[in-house]
C-alpha cells in the first residue's frame, strides 16, 4: 500500500509534539499552549471519518507506573471514532478490497462478527458509501444486533456452530458476499474476513507501531497485548521487532479459554480450547493467518485470569480516571506483570482497545459479578463502583 503522506508528516511532527508533551503538563500555561499548538498542527483536518482514525494519544498510567517502578503506557484507542481498536482494521480490509478491484462505489461488504470489527465497519462503510451485511451468532445480546442495525447495516443473527461447521457465521458471511458479487458484478462485494486477512495486521505494522515508537522516541522496552484476530499483537510486534533491530521485547497476554498462552509456551503445540473468559473480542482457539508470521517472534506470553481482569477494570476507573473494558483491563494487567518480570526502569506499552460504555450492565452489576463468581475478585476500597443490581 502506498504511504499516505498526511500520515508520514503527522509521525514527524508527533515526533516533536511528543517531546514538548514531555513538560506539558508538569511546566507553565506557555508550554501547555505551545504543546497543544504543536499536536493540533501535527493533527490537521480530517479529510473524512476515516482519516480520524489512528493518531490516538499514548496515556502514561501513573498508579500503576509508581506501583512498579517502570513506565507503563496505553494506547487510547477508545479514542477511535467507533470507539476501538478495530477501526483501523476496519479501514485497510475495506481499503484493501478496493485495491484489488472487488468493490466499487455502492458495493457490499460482509462480515462476521459481534463486536467491535462490525461497528469499526459500519462508520468506514458508511463514510465511503458501501452496504455492510453482518453475520452473527444468535447467543449475542439484542442491544449489539441493534446497535449493528442503528448504524445502518443488514444483520443476521444465525445458529452459534463450530468454526469447522459449513453453518459457522463466517462461512454464511463468506457464501453471502460470493452470491451478492455474482448478481451484483457492476458494484462488487467483498467477505472481509478480519482473521485471516492480513491487511488487517498491515493496518498496524503501518499506523499503530510506528505511532507508539514515534509517541516513545524508540524509548521502549516491551509491548503486550491480547489477541482476538492476532493483527494488532503480530502487526505491532512486526514492526517494534524490525525498527528496534529486536531491543523491544513483545509478550502476548491470553485470557482464560484460549490455547495461545499454551503455544507461545510451549514452543508451537496447539492445545485443546477448555473453559472461557468474561473478556470479549479475545481469545483464541487457533493460530490464525494474522498471527502466523509473527507468533514465532513473541518473546514470551502472560495468563491472566478473569478475577486479576476484573480488579484492573475497577482499578483504572478509580485510580487512572480511565473507563475500559475488559479486554483493555486484562492488556493492563500483562504490562503491570512485564514491568514486574523487567525489574525498574522500564518502558512498557500496551492498547486500552475500547471503553467500558458496551459492557456497564454486566462490569459493574452486583448480580453478575456473582454469576461469574467474580464479586470477591472486587476490593472493598472498589466496592463503591458496583453501582447496577
Ligand atoms: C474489545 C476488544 N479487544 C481486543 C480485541 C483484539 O484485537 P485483534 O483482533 O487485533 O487481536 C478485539 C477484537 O475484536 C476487541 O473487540
Amino acid at each position: 500500500m502506498a504511504v499516505n503522506p498526511f500520515r508520514t508528516s503527522v509521525r514527524r511532527l508527533a515526533t516533536s509534539a511528543a517531546r514538548a508533551a514531555t513538560s506539558a503538563y508538569t511546566s507553565t500555561p506557555q508550554e501547555m499552549t505551545d504543546y497543544h499548538v504543536q499536536v493540533s498542527k501535527a493533527q490537521g483536518v480530517a479529510d473524512s471519518l476515516t482519516g480520524a482514525i489512528g493518531n490516538t494519544p499514548l496515556i502514561r498510567l501513573p498508579h500503576l507506573s509508581a506501583q512498579t517502578g517502570c513506565t507503563i503506557l496505553g494506547k487510547a484507542e477508545f479514542q477511535n471514532p467507533g470507539g476501538s481498536v478495530k477501526d483501523r482494521a476496519a479501514l485497510y480490509v475495506v481499503r484493501d478490497a478496493e485495491e484489488r478491484g472487488l468493490l466499487k462505489p455502492g458495493g457490499t461488504v460482509v462480515e462476521g462478527t459481534a463486536g467491535n470489527t462490525g461497528i469499526g465497519l459500519a462508520h468506514v462503510c458508511r463514510a465511503r458509501g458501501y452496504k455492510l451485511v453482518i453475520y452473527m451468532p444468535n447467543t449475542q445480546s439484542q442491544g449489539k444486533v441493534d446497535l449493528l442495525r442503528l448504524l445502518g447495516a443488514e444483520v443476521y443473527p444465525v445458529p452459534a456452530v463450530a468454526w469447522e461447521n459449513p453453518e459457522n457465521y463466517n462461512w454464511q458471511a463468506k457464501r453471502h458476499a460470493e452470491r451478492v458479487a455474482k448478481e451484483d458484478p457492476e458494484r462488487g462485494a467483498v467477505w472481509t474476513n478480519q482473521f485471516d486477512n492480513t491487511a488487517n495486521r498491515r493496518a498496524h505494522i503501518e499506523t499503530t507501531g510506528p505511532e507508539i515508537w514515534t509517541q516513545t522516541e524508540g524509548k521502549l522496552d516491551a509491548f503486550t497485548c491480547s489477541t482476538g484476530t492476532g493483527g494488532t499483537l503480530a502487526g505491532v510486534t512486526r514492526y517494534l521487532k524490525d525498527v528496534s533491530g529486536g531491543k523491544v521485547k513483545c509478550f502476548l497476554a491470553d485470557p482464560p479459554g484460549s490455547v495461545l498462552y499454551s503455544y507461545v509456551t510451549s514452543g508451537g503445540k496447539l492445545t485443546e480450547r477448555q473453559g472461557g473468559s468474561i473478556t470479549e473480542g479475545i481469545g483464541q482457539g487457533r493460530v490464525t493467518d494474522n498471527l502466523k508470521g509473527e507468533v514465532a517472534e513473541v518473546d514470551g506470553a502472560v495468563h491472566i485470569s478473569d478475577e486479576k481482569s476484573i480488579e484492573m477494570v475497577y482499578r483504572c476507573l478509580h485510580e487512572e480516571g480511565l473507563y475500559l473494558g475488559a479486554s483493555s483491563a486484562l492488556n493492563v494487567v500483562a504490562a503491570k506483570e512485564v514491568a514486574e518480570r523487567l525489574g525498574p526502569n522500564h518502558t512498557v506499552v500496551t492498547i486500552l482497545c475500547d471503553g467500558a460504555y458496551r459492557y456497564a450492565d454486566r462490569l459493574f452489576s452486583e448480580k453478575w459479578l456473582q454469576s461469574k463468581g467474580l464479586r470477591e475478585a472486587i476490593p472493598k476500597h472498589l466496592e463503591k463502583y458496583i453501582v447496577l443490581p
